[in-house]
């Protein structure tokens, strides 16, 4: 059984003192509920302080968005694994659309920072999914198939179950269109079916496979509720810190 995952991914909102706020009512609102894994992916600034008020705290673990594939060096503007670590930070998201889209993150760029962040034991969560001209033009399962076969490749098995992987199609990022249930599973199946063929079936069957893209309390148990899916990829919905505890108790 496939524990589920539900990530608040805040992309570039909250100063620290936005984030403390949310933190004071999410943590009093989530209690001790341990039954689902709850990751936070600040903005880089606010790490360190939402590092240090989860410190008391067993439930909740802490995200980043992004980071470099190289050890530490002449990189301006970038931040490395072992900054990370150093901040108790245990996941980071990797290849986001939006990352993809307006950075001009590749799959082979992908593929560094997975083996860079699994080097680094973090756990990457690699983001993929199709634009809405792709799905209309019947390619869902090719870019899918590519994105993860370039992301993840040349992986070990031991490594491939450390990673999560996010399905988020493009045209519902931020929409407020979701993908229908069927439509999400049916990707989500595509997906581990891909994942077998690259790593066999048993690691397969383990990986995690969050659903994200205009995920709310209203839709998240019946996303939830669909065999392939182990959780969730939340943007503007986990910003708001009681709509968010109410998605990840959806996701029981
Ligand atoms: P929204 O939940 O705002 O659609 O964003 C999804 C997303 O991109 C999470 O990474």
């Amino acid at each position: 059984m496939r524990k589920k995952i539900i990530a608040a991914n805040w992309k570039m909102n909250k100063t620290v003192s936005e984030a403390v706020t949310f933190l004071d009512t999410f943590l009093l609102e989530l209690g001790e509920e341990k039954r689902v894994d709850v990751v936070i992916c600040p903005p880089f600034t606010a790490l360190a302080k939402v590092s240090e008020v989860l410190s008391d705290v067993s439930n909740v673990r802490l995200g980043a968005q992004n980071m470099h594939w190289e050890k530490p060096g002449a990189y301006t503007g970038e931040v490395s694994a072992d900054m990370l670590r150093e901040l108790f930070v245990r996941y980071v998201v990797l290849g986001h659309s939006e990352r993809r889209s307006l950075f001009g993150e590749t799959d082979a760029v992908v593929n560094r920072k997975t083996k860079a962040a699994l080097a680094a034991v973090l756990k990457p969560i690699v983001c993929v999914g199709e634009t809405l001209d792709e799905r209309d033009a019947g390619r869902v399962e090719s870019v899918l198939s590519t994105q993860l076969s370039g992301s993840l490749a040349d992986l070990s098995a031991k490594e491939f179950e450390e990673v999560i992987i996010a399905y988020e199609p493009v045209w519902a990022i931020g929409t407020g269109r979701t993908a229908s249930p069927e439509q999400a599973q049916a990707a989500h199946a595509f997906i581990r079916a891909h994942l077998e063929t690259m790593a066999g079936k048993a690691v397969a069957d383990k990986v995690r496979i969050q659903y994200g893209g205009s995920v709310k309390p209203a839709n998240t148990a019946e996303l939830m509720s669909q065999p392939d899916i182990d959780g969730a990829l939340v943007g503007g919905a986990s910003l708001e810190a009681r709509g968010f505890v109410e998605i990840v108790k959806h996701a029981l």
